[in-house]
C-alpha cells in the first residue's frame, strides 16, 4: 500500500516554497529592524510546560496536544505553540542577567490535534515574536505596530486589527464570577462542552462555535466593565500609543483568546477573505506566564502569525516561483563537456543554471528551457564551438547574439545579474 502523509500534515512543495521564503525573509528583516533576535527552541518539551503555561482548562491542553511517554517514562508534548518554550528558554538561560529586556522571534511548526479543514491543520507554522521584561503599554503598541507593518510589507490587505483587555489577577476573578452567574442563568442553551467550561473556565465559552452558545454569549457581561483602574489605565495608554502611530483598530470586548496565560492587552488580526478560520494572527500580554511555569515575575507580550493562513492571502499576481536564469543547451561530445564546465562555474557564482543530462535533440532541449521559464538559453552547437563562439538567446524577447566562448562566465554573469 502506498504510504501517504498523515491527515492535517502538509508537504510544502517547491512551487509554493517561494512564498514561504519571501514571508520568512520579510519577517526576519522587519523584526531585526525592530531590535528582535532569533531564537530556536525544541519541538518537544515536557508536557507540564504547556499544561501549566497555556492552562489545564483550555481546548489546547484538554484535547489538542500530541502527548506521549518516552522510553524513559517522561511525558512529552509536541509544542502546540512557541510562547511557553521561549519563556522557558529565557528563564533557563538566565537571559535576564545581561539585560532584563529580551526581544525574540522564532519560526517553525506547531502541532495541535484539531479537526483539519481549510486554514486549520494538525501541523502548521507560526512566526512568533515576543518581548520579555517590559510591562509598559508602550511596548504593547510597539509589538502591534511591528506586526501590522510586517503584514503590510508582505502585501496583505483588508485586514482588521481587533483589540481588547482581559484584566489581571486582581480584577479577572470578579469578572469570572460574574460570567459564571450569567451563564448559569443560560445553562439550558449551552452545549455539553460549555456546561463543563461554565465551572472550569467560563471565559472559554466565548470561543464556542455552537449556535446556541453563540446566542447565549450575546448579552454576556463585558470584561471592560470589570477591570481595575490600573488595567484601565494600561488599556487607555495602549490605545493612545496606537492612535499616535495612526493605527486603526476595532474594540472587540468578546475577544478572549484561547490560551489562559493572557492578561491585559489581547489582539487579533482577522481577514475577511479567509472564511471560517479568519484569524491570521493572535497575541497579547501575559504577565503571569513566567510565574506559572515556575520562574520569576517577568511581564511579556507577543504574537504568532499563522503562516499557512498568511500565505493563502498573498497576491495571486506576484511571481514567487524561481526559474532558471540560464538554460544551457548542447550538442555533440565537445558541446556537452563545455556545457558541464560552464554550468558548474556559474553555480559557483550563484547563478541558477540548468542543463540537459539526457542528450536530447536541440528542439527538445529548447522546449524544456521554455517549460522551465528560463530567462536565457545558451546554445553550444558543434559548428559555433569550432569557431570559439556560442549563441545566447533571450527567452523573453527571442533576440539572440553570438558571443565568444572565452571569458563566457564573466560575460554571462554580468548580463544575467544586470538583467
Ligand atoms: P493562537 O491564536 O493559538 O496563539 O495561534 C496564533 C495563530 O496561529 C492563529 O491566529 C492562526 O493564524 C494560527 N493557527 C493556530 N492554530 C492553527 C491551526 N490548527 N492551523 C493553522 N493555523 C493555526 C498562539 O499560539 C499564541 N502563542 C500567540 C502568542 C504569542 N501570544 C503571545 N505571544
Amino acid at each position: 500500500m502506498e504510504i501517504k502523509a498523515i491527515r492535517g500534515f502538509n508537504d510544502i512543495l517547491p512551487d509554493e516554497i517561494g512564498k514561504w521564503q519571501f514571508v520568512e525573509k520579510t519577517a526576519r528583516e522587519i523584526f531585526e529592524g525592530f531590535g528582535f533576535s532569533e531564537i530556536r527552541i525544541p519541538i518537544l518539551e515536557r508536557t507540564e510546560l504547556f499544561s501549566r503555561g497555556i492552562g489545564e482548562a483550555t481546548d489546547i491542553v484538554e484535547k489538542e496536544m500530541y502527548t506521549f511517554t518516552d522510553r524513559g517514562g517522561n511525558s512529552l508534548t509536541l509544542r502546540p505553540e512557541a510562547t511557553a518554550s521561549m519563556a522557558r528558554a529565557y528563564l533557563e538561560h538566565q537571559m535576564y542577567s545581561f539585560d532584563p529586556v529580551a526581544k525574540l522571534y522564532s519560526m517553525g511548526p506547531m502541532f495541535r490535534y484539531e479537526r483539519p479543514q481549510k486554514g486549520r491543520y494538525r501541523q502548521f507554522y507560526q512566526i512568533d515574536a515576543e518581548v520579555f521584561g517590559v510591562g509598559n503599554p508602550m511596548v504593547d503598541a510597539e509589538v502591534i505596530i511591528m506586526l501590522i507593518h510586517f503584514l503590510g510589507r508582505v502585501g496583505l490587505e483588508n485586514l482588521e486589527l481587533q483589540i481588547n483587555t482581559l484584566g489581571c489577577r486582581e480584577c479577572r476573578p470578579r469578572y469570572r464570577e460574574e460570567l459564571k452567574r450569567f451563564f448559569e442563568g443560560k445553562s439550558g442553551q449551552l452545549c455539553e462542552d460549555c456546561q463543563r467550561r461554565l465551572h472550569s473556565n467560563p471565559l472559554r465559552i466565548f470561543d464556542c462555535k455552537v449556535e446556541t452558545c453563540k446566542e447565549a454569549i450575546q448579552d454576556a457581561p463585558r470584561v471592560t466593565d470589570f477591570i481595575c483602574p490600573d488595567c484601565q489605565k494600561h488599556f487607555d495608554q495602549v490605545k493612545d500609543y496606537l492612535a499616535m502611530s495612526g493605527l486603526a483598530y476595532i474594540l472587540n470586548p468578546r475577544l478572549v483568546r484561547g490560551l489562559d496565560y493572557y492578561t491585559r492587552t489581547a489582539f487579533e488580526v482577522v481577514s475577511y477573505s479567509l472564511g471560517a478560520q479568519n484569524a491570521v494572527t493572535g497575541g497579547g500580554r501575559y504577565d503571569n506566564l513566567f510565574q506559572e511555569i515556575g520562574g520569576l515575575d517577568v511581564p511579556g507580550i507577543g504574537f504568532a502569525v499563522g503562516v499557512e493562513r498568511l500565505i493563502s492571502l498573498l497576491s495571486k499576481e506576484k511571481e514567487f516561483v524561481q526559474h532558471p536564469q540560464l538554460f544551457v543547451a548542447a550538442l555533440g561530445e565537445e558541446g556537452y563537456k563545455e556545457a558541464y564546465r560552464v554550468v558548474n562555474l556559474l553555480h559557483l557564482q550563484g547563478i541558477r543554471a540548468e542543463l540537459d543530462y539526457e542528450r536530447k535533440s536541440l528542439k527538445s532541449q529548447m522546449r524544456r528551457a521554455d517549460k522551465l521559464k528560463a530567462h536565457y538559453a545558451l546554445i553550444l552547437g558543434e559548428e559555433e564551438l569550432k569557431k570559439g563562439k556560442v549563441v545566447l538567446r533571450n527567452m523573453e524577447n527571442k533576440s539572440q547574439e553570438e558571443i565568444p566562448i572565452d571569458g563566457i562566465v564573466n560575460v554571462l554573469k554580468e548580463k544575467i545579474v544586470s538583467d
